[in-house]
């Protein structure tokens, strides 16, 4: 199973690298080839006033594939730009419940229940929003591998020491291959997924010097336990 204390700061200072780059030499060049799309396609209708013929679907099958690939440096650049957290001393519970408030809609429209168990600690050392960004992560995962009648919780354990949080589901589960790469940047089995969700969990985790683990059993359902460990001088 991998875990977060895989060097992860040398990660993200490849990611930060790596996404200046994309975004200097994927952004620009995707941009002027939407513009010069546009024109093309301004100065076709002009001759084709009633847009008859294969072009005009052949261009926008190539605009589509513009804002695909524009979309996924998005998506990217807003993973790679992650900000070093802003630990301090917070109130678990207000996090958790304004995430479950925020998700719950969500399971209404899957048919899927949600459990919200918070018996941890009051106060852990966390920055609050990407705690929530981490566990909304997981919780969006669990939904995603869960049908209609199922069941996703959340729930907290630990002390004053460490916070412990853990996202259940008993939808689909992982495949031990799919188990083995699910933190790295890009690996999706989803159609509509980027792969970048426990990339980003682990890379939060990480930067709050915890651990991430995932047990899953395939046709069972999925639990990732995320622990925030107090800093050590305290
Ligand atoms: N709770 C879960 N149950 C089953 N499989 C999961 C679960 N969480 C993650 N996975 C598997 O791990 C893969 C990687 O997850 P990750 O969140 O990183 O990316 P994604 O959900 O595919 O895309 P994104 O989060 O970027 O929209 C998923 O595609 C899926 O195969
Ligand atoms: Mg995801």
């Amino acid at each position: 199973m991998r875990r977060m204390s895989e060097s992860p700061a040398k990660e993200s200072d490849l990611i930060e690298t790596l996404a200046a780059g994309v975004a200097h030499e994927v952004r620009n060049p995707l941009n002027s080839l939407q513009i010069n799309l546009s024109i093309l396609e301004q100065e076709l209708s002009e001759r084709l006033p009633d847009r008859q013929g294969h072009v005009f679907a052949v261009l926008a099958k190539i605009a589509g594939e513009i804002k695909r690939l524009d979309d996924f440096v998005s998506e990217f650049l807003r993973f790679a730009r992650s900000p070093r957290p802003d630990v301090e001393r917070r109130e678990v519970r207000p996090l958790l419940t304004d995430l479950a408030a925020f998700i719950t809609p969500e399971c209404s429209k899957r048919g899927v229940s949600l459990d919200v168990g918070l018996a941890g600690p009051d106060m852990a050392w966390v920055d609050g929003f990407q705690l929530k960004q981490a566990v909304l992560n997981l919780l969006l995962n669990a939904l995603q591998a869960t049908p209609a009648g199922g069941h996703v919780s959340v729930r907290t354990a630990g002390d004053e020491r460490r916070l412990v949080v853990a996202v259940s589901d008993d939808g689909e589960g992982m495949s031990p291959e799919t188990r083995e790469k699910a933190f790295t940047p890009f690996f999706t089995t989803r159609e509509e997924g980027t792969g970048l969700g426990l990339a980003l969990v682990r890379r939060i985790v990480g930067q709050h010097g915890g651990s991430v683990d995932i047990s899953s059993t395939p046709g069972a359902g999925t639990t990732v336990t995320l622990v925030f460990p107090a800093p050590r001088e305290v």
